[in-house]
């Protein structure tokens, strides 16, 4: 059975390395998508402080879809292009999102969401898996750190697919 220890790392770059060595070991010798993405945010969600809710938009094809999650129910489809999920998956690129109210086009499922942080998910050949989606309770949450660490994090699951 896997245990995870609870992480006492000084810094945010002590916790990610330390958080992304525990998600290589709950994820090795598995490939299945929706198992270890369920098994992923469950471990990120009770490793990370301040969130509200961790989980996976799938991309199937045409628009993202919930997939495994942690935290209250989510809105199901979203657009790429459209809110920071979309965004991340249309540019491919991490978005931090320090005020969620300033974020032209925020989709709110939370309304206790403040900050947020989604990473694009896009495998080896350059194709869209889908995004990693962090929300918290407080605003400024997620900064450089989280987005270097969050990145390192995600490869684990992306790797996993493999
Ligand atoms: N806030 C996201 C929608 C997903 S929920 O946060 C779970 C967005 O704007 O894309």
């Amino acid at each position: 059975m896997f245990a995870a220890a609870p992480i006492e790392a000084a810094d945010k770059a002590g916790f990610y390395a330390e958080l992304t060595q525990q998600a290589r070991g709950l994820l090795h010798g598995e490939r299945d998508r929706v198992a270890n993405a369920a098994n992923f945010a469950a471990l990120a969600w009770h490793a990370l402080p301040r969130i509200n809710w961790c989980g996976f938009y799938f991309f199937d094809g045409n628009e993202l879809v919930v997939g495994p999650f942690q935290g209250k129910p989510a809105c199901v489809r979203i657009a790429l292009g459209k809110g920071v999920c979309g965004t991340a998956a249309a540019t491919r690129e991490t978005q931090v999102v320090r005020d969620v109210d300033a974020f032209p086009g925020h989709i709110a499922c939370d309304g206790a969401s403040r900050s947020e942080i989604v990473v694009p998910l896009v495998d080896a050949n350059g194709a869209l898996i889908g995004v990693w989606d962090v929300d918290s309770p407080d605003l400024a949450r997620f900064d450089d750190e989280d987005r270097a660490g969050m990145q390192a994090l995600c490869a684990v699951f992306v790797d996993s697919l493999r």
